[in-house]
């Protein structure tokens, strides 16, 4: 059955629709060759309604500008599940699985040339990633539509400061990519 985007901002198919405030779909253009993927809203998001307005958000759009030489305004940003998880816990397996659907339409819709996923959870889903992060970063990846890189979530890089440059690594990885012919 044919899904239809329009209908996400109304979307019940999980138990997170009861406690959201907003369904945080993503923003951007849809002509966007970048489009990132974070995990999920967290409570600026659910008020505000996009995808990484707070802390984290600032600090990944630094540096994207700083390595990729892209802003916010040219990048497509949503998230695997579009509803906040209450307190912030990683989205359930059936969360998961029922927001699928849109992503993989989101993402078909969008056809981007390079589609960088932010932290172990969005990598599990657009990229079918298995092994740890460590082991998967920067690393790109064939998709049906354009290419797949995988890094850590601008929140990890919060919490520890080592990993901002390993982060600006991958997103010389993204650069490179989106510069080849
Ligand atoms: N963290 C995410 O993974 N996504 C957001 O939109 C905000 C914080």
């Amino acid at each position: 059955m044919e899904i239809d985007l329009a209908e996400l901002p109304a979307c019940t198919r999980c138990g997170l629709a009861a406690t959201r405030q907003r369904v945080v779909v993503g923003s951007g253009p849809a002509t966007a060759e970048l489009v990132l993927v974070g995990e999920a809203p967290g409570r600026e998001e659910d008020e505000g309604g996009e995808p990484f307005i707070g802390r984290s958000g600032r600090l990944l759009f630094r540096l994207i500008e700083e390595e990729v030489g892209r802003t916010r305004a040219q990048c497509y940003v949503t998230n695997t599940v579009k509803c906040r998880p209450p307190g912030n816990r990683v989205p359930a397996r059936d969360e998961l699985a029922a927001c699928r659907p849109w992503l993989l339409a989101q993402l078909a819709s969008l056809a981007p040339r390079v589609t960088l996923t932010l932290g172990l959870t969005a990598a599990r889903e657009v990229l079918g990633a298995t092994l740890p992060m460590g082991r998967i970063h920067g690393r790109p990846r064939h998709l049906t539509t354009g290419t797949g890189v995988a890094t850590y979530h601008p929140a990890a890089a919060l919490r520890d400061p080592s990993l901002v440059e390993v982060v600006r690594a991958d997103l010389r990885v993204v650069r490179s990519l989106l510069e080849a012919a």
